[in-house]
């Protein structure tokens, strides 16, 4: 039996970190405790940047080359990773301005968008993306950032 993690439970393995980094920062901001909170949320963030970037440098064009340029579905992805590096930036700012109410607001707005996203990707893309990955472990091992970086 191969102890080898597929595409398909690495990335959805890491949405789940990420779902831990981003309610550390939640809870923080709901606090407004301006001590841990802008840390939390910028771990949170460069460690969703770089989830994103493996996406969209790794996978989305893999994808792309097999369905075409005008599949349903990396267009919706790609537009997903724009709406929420637009919501982080806002976040980014709300914090720095010490704006429990707002950021908390904005943050739920990101977490109901990052159901839908992760839903799509878990149960649409990554299964059809993983059988044209030839080496998952390559890009797998992008999602852990550069050495002794974020979660
Ligand atoms: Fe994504
Ligand atoms: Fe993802």
């Amino acid at each position: 039996m191969s102890t080898t993690r597929t595409l398909l439970e690495g990335f959805t393995e890491h949405h789940r970190v990420l779902d831990e980094a981003f309610s550390a920062a939640r809870q923080a901001v709901d606090k407004a405790d301006w001590e841990t909170a802008p840390g939390a949320f910028h771990r949170f963030w460069n460690a969703i940047e770089i989830h994103m970037t493996t996406e969209e440098d790794s996978l989305f064009p893999v994808y792309e080359a097999r369905y075409g340029q005008e599949n349903p579905t990396t267009g919706i992805l790609r537009k997903g990773h724009r709406d929420l590096r637009g919501f982080f930036e806002e976040i980014g700012e709300t914090i720095a301005d010490h704006d429990s109410a707002e950021a908390s607001a904005l943050m739920g707005t990101v977490a109901q968008i990052l159901i839908h996203h992760d839903e799509k990707e878990e149960t649409e893309f990554y299964p059809m993306v993983t059988p044209l990955i030839l080496h998952p472990e390559d890009v797998l091992s992008r999602l852990a950032g550069p050495p002794g970086g974020s979660p």
